[in-house]
């Protein structure tokens, strides 16, 4: 089993390593990256090319890591029991109905290996990655309501990622083998836009990387546009038409590109940057 990159993602090989070692170790891959870096999209892609498949947990401020493992159900059990008369009350009388199995139960039980993605796992409090350790170390856990050990028949291909909001506890990352996604370089960055846009104008892409590589560099910027944000300014300059000398700042004048709202998402960013093409006019 091993991860070779696919068509529709630019893998560079230390990232093709990162994946293959964690496969190798069994441990989870914590892949850590600026928003925008294809840390989800990885998850899709192994698990794609691996044939297996991919169980999402998206996590948000209130997931809690018992919801991975499983809930009970007890508001609807009292409800069925108060109505039981409906079907002899057959149902209410196994719990089992009741249990909810989250997507770690899924992936412990399911028949073949499956890939498991813990999407943004510093969304959570600060308990959450502690609460999962045992779980994701041994690879199982107890239910206690129907008093059952949920075991991995197959130890799943476990993702998680994060956008850096907040710091990991050590002892979660003594257990996960850890992969920071760079943000691509111009080189990287073309490849991945040939990938999604193939028959883009070669003089159209290198105008367009360069406008958005200069933005990236602006010093004091607030949220620097990613990888996603180019690509949906690509397909807009597209649909829109827009012809290269509107890109072009190189000789004659320097202006605002079109469509600039793609990339920068706040009013503070864009002044900042209106002010710098102002005065690369002025000092023309
Ligand atoms: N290496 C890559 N190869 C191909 N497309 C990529 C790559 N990295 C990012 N993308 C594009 O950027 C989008 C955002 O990626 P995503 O996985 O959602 O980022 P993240 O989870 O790191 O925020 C993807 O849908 C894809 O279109
Ligand atoms: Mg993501």
């Amino acid at each position: 089993m091993k991860f070779k990159g696919s068509d529709n993602y630019v893998a560079t090989a230390d990232l093709m390593l990162a994946v293959n070692a964690a496969i190798t170790l069994k441990r989870p891959l914590l892949v850590k990256g600026e928003p925008g870096t294809g840390k989800t999209m990885l998850a899709e892609e192994v698990a794609q090319a691996l044939n297996m498949p991919l169980l999402q947990w998206h996590i948000k401020s209130t997931t809690k890591a018992q919801q991975g493992l499983y809930e009970y159900d007890a508001v609807s059990r009292l409800r069925d029991s108060q109505l039981s008369s409906v079907d002899g009350g057959e149902k209410v009388k196994d719990i089992n109905n009741y249990i909810v199995k989250g997507v770690l139960w899924q992936a412990f039980t399911a028949e073949q290996p499956v890939a498991l993605l813990i999407d943004e796992i510093d969304k959570a409090d600060i308990e959450f990655p502690n609460d999962l350790l045992r779980e994701l170390d041994r690879m199982e856990f107890y239910c206690y309501e129907t008093r059952e050990l949920i075991k991995a028949k197959n130890r799943p291909l476990v993702f998680i990622t994060s956008n850096n909001e907040k710091e990991l506890p050590d002892a979660f990352l003594r257990r996960c083998f850890f992969h920071y996604i760079k943000f691509p370089d111009a080189p990287v960055m073309q490849q991945i836009v040939d990938v999604h846009f193939p028959g883009l104008k070669q003089e159209l892409l290198a105008a367009a990387m360069k406008t958005f590589f200069d933005i990236r560099n602006l010093p004091g910027l607030k949220k620097k546009p990613s990888t996603s944000e180019l690509l949906d300014w690509l397909k807009l300059l597209m649909a829109e038409d827009i012809p290269l000398a509107a890109l072009q700042s190189a000789d004659q004048k320097v202006s605002v590109p079109p469509l600039v709202g793609a990339l920068l998402k706040n009013e503070q960013d864009v002044t900042l940057f209106e002010k710098l093409v102002f005065m690369n006019q002025r000092n023309r």
